[in-house]
């Protein structure tokens, strides 16, 4: 398979200073590991509905996030905050990525050891390129999406710090005309977003889109419609008794980033703590030019002025 990587357009990242090559395989950019591993996973995952849920992200739009509310939600009934895996398991494990994990997949289903039901699996794979059985089975996907500019300055310091890179030797003006082309892990990022919006009108019902920023602004109202899409309510007495809060308290930014289990250790070579940078809704602010914010508005606007989401 190494071979036809040859022939496929390749681009090394400038400001990763030669750290990393990226390859484009249908469609979408990232390292030859993960498009070996999604080849894998579409060649060998079976979804099991109506069980098997999917969530599913443009990485750096709160994806470990998802992840600890989702596995919270599920397993409310069998730990309580002080017993929950939660405090000692980073939120990755939970929920294994298909095209990174597969062979942990393969091995143990989804969780073994927590029992949580019913499975969850994730992904940062375009709509088109998940595997055939989780189109064809309609199974339920949970969509988060995050502001762009955001996701940019996310994007910039997660691989700064995966390639070890000093943020003064990583001119950030390169990454944000990189990811304006497009080039960006599992890019570009509009290309995503459309692949699920479109999915959601051929598939009414089955897809929950959640927003990084609403999701901050009012996780209540979010983290209750999680739960109700994931087939999990929260009853009225479970309300009454602030059970939301304190699965909202539980997967907080402060509370995570502050766990031991997620300020030490690896996930694939990258360090968990980079998981948890700032958390912060608008930090682009702090590293737009206007110039820069005027061109990725107008991409926005060109490529996903259909998409009825709100995305600004
Ligand atoms: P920043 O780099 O802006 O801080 P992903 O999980 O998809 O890789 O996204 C990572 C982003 O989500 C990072 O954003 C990270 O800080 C933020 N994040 C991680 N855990 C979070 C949490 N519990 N609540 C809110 N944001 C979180």
């Amino acid at each position: 398979m190494e071979d036809k990587f040859e022939k496929l357009p390749q681009h090394s990242i400038s400001w990763l200073k030669g750290r990393s090559t990226w390859y484009k395989n249908q469609g979408f950019w990232t390292l030859q590991k993960f498009h070996i591993g999604a080849i894998m996973a579409q060649q060998r995952f079976k979804v099991q509905p109506p069980s098997d849920t999917m969530l599913c992200s443009f990485p750096k739009s709160g994806t470990t996030w998802l992840k600890a509310l989702s596995f919270a939600i599920l397993t409310r009934h069998k730990f309580d905050e002080s017993t929950t895996p939660l405090l000692t398991t980073f939120p990755h494990d939970f929920v294994p990525n298909l095209d990174v994990d597969l062979e942990k997949i393969e091995a143990n289903g989804n969780n073994d050891s927590h029992d949580s039901s019913p499975l969850m699996f994730s992904s940062h794979l375009p709509y088109t390129c998940l595997p055939e059985s989780i189109i064809s089975s309609n199974c339920k996907i949970v969509y988060v999406y995050r502001n762009v500019k955001d996701v940019i300055v996310s994007h910039y310091h997660f691989l700064r710090e995966l390639f070890k890179v000093p943020i003064e030797d990583a001119p950030f003006e390169e990454a944000f005309e990189e990811f304006c082309q497009g080039i960006s892990a599992y890019g570009p990022y509009w290309e995503h977003i459309l692949g699920f919006w479109k999915a959601s009108l051929e598939r009414p019902g089955t897809i929950l889109f959640l927003k990084y920023e609403d999701l901050k602004r009012d996780p209540t109202t979010h983290v209750k419609a999680l739960a109700e899409f994931l087939g999990n309510p929260f009853s009225d007495e479970e309300v009454g008794k602030g059970a939301v809060e304190s699965i909202i308290n539980l997967c907080s930014f402060e509370r995570l980033k502050n766990l031991d289990v997620n300020k030490t250790g690896l996930r694939h070579n990258c360090e968990r703590k980079s998981y948890f940078r700032k958390a912060k809704v608008g930090d682009w602010e702090n590293y737009f030019t206007n110039e820069m914010k005027e061109k990725i508005d107008n991409i926005i606007h060109e490529k996903l002025s259909g998409v009825d989401l709100v995305l600004k």
